[in-house]
């Protein structure tokens, strides 16, 4: 479909264009806190069907419904009591919960891919909020890329991305986190780390006062932000460098520097926010082979690690 792309700015006039065509069926890229969301009103089958054909995504993969508040989340899924003591410390934030649904919520089961549970999130952007209490609904929302492409972070990078396909984005400049949320299910109550994120696991386990575990069984995930080759730059990707080999790029992180280093100083947040921004750059650039710095594997660094790994994976699946 030809559609030219509308950048929206974030201020009331802007907010309301986009909401207006949320209640219209259209798609509109939005900020969060983490990356940027390609929204869709989450009630609408025709509307969520334009998400997976806007990112060429494999149609068995759920999306995130974004809320305003966890009163509306309540509305659509059921949340044992592990469920709220997460809401109330981490929402508005980048944590995502697998919740069981609630037929009568009426999310289209595009949404869902047709799973029994729904994944929940209310924002912290204030962009993200102002957008969701305009719409005055559920809001379905993938990264705002194409399937199996690095996440944006910014509006540009969704422009690059789906500019054509997409009715607007809301131009709210970098996002800070610049990781996923982390997401969370919990079945019966036994929390699982299904995706690592924005929020570290350790923070989770330590408001639980119980550690999270891992998927049982990993060779069906529930949730194909799993499948290997994912956030992928198109230029090949070596991890646990300590030096760049002939024809390679060094992305560097605090002493093993790089023509880019995810932070000089080690600082793991900071490393996450630049993540995605600096593979695009490299990707920008055209390298052909990117190599990357030892990140250490605790709190933020399992995130930035599992969507390194995902960068370099064996492409099983074409990005295009
Ligand atoms: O930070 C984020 O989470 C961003 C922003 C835009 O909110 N969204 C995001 O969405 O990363 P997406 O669609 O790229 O990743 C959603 C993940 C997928 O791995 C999907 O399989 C999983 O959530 N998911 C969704 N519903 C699920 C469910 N019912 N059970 C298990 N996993 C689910
Ligand atoms: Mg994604």
């Amino acid at each position: 479909m030809d559609e030219s792309t509308v950048t929206l700015a974030p201020d009331a006039g802007g907010i309301a264009r986009a909401a207006a065509l949320l209640c219209a069926g259209r798609l509109v890229a939005f900020p969060t806190e983490t990356v940027y969301g390609l929204g869709a009103d989450a009630r609408d089958d025709r509307a969520v069907a334009g998400i997976y054909a806007a990112k060429g995504r494999p149609a068995f993969n759920p999306l995130i419904v974004h809320v305003a508040d966890a009163g509306a989340a309540g509305e659509i899924a059921a949340f044992p009591p592990e469920a709220g003591a997460l809401a109330a410390a981490f929402w508005p934030g980048p944590l995502t919960l697998v919740l069981p649904l609630r037929p009568v919520a009426g999310i289209s089961k595009l949404v869902t891919a047709g799973l029994s549970s729904v994944a929940l999130r209310v924002p912290a952007h204030p962009v993200a909020r102002a957008l969701l209490a305009a719409f005055g609904g559920p809001v379905a929302a993938p990264s705002a890329n194409p399937s199996g492409r690095i996440s944006p972070t910014t509006a540009a990078h969704v422009r690059d991305g789906l500019g054509g396909r997409i009715a607007a984005v809301v131009d709210g400049g970098p996002t800070p986190v610049g990781l996923e949320s982390t997401i969370v299910g919990l079945d019966g109550g036994r929390p699982v780390l299904l995706r690592p994120g924005g929020v570290a696991g350790e923070e989770i386990a330590r408001t639980l006062g119980q550690p999270l575990h891992r998927p049982d069984r990993p060779a069906q995930p529930t949730s194909p932000g799993q499948l290997a080759s994912h956030y992928a730059p198109r230029g090949r990707v070596r991890l646990e460098a300590t030096a760049a080999r002939p024809g390679e790029v060094m992305l560097g992180f605090g002493a093993v520097d790089g023509v880019l280093n995810l932070s000089p100083s080690g600082d793991l947040t900071e490393a996450a926010a630049n993540l995605f921004a600096m593979l695009h750059r490299l990707d920008d650039a055209g390298a052909e082979a990117i190599c990357v710095a030892p990140i250490p594997r605790a709190g933020l660094g399992l995130a930035i690690n599992d969507r390194l790994a995902r960068a370099a994976a064996p492409r099983d699946l074409s990005g295009q």
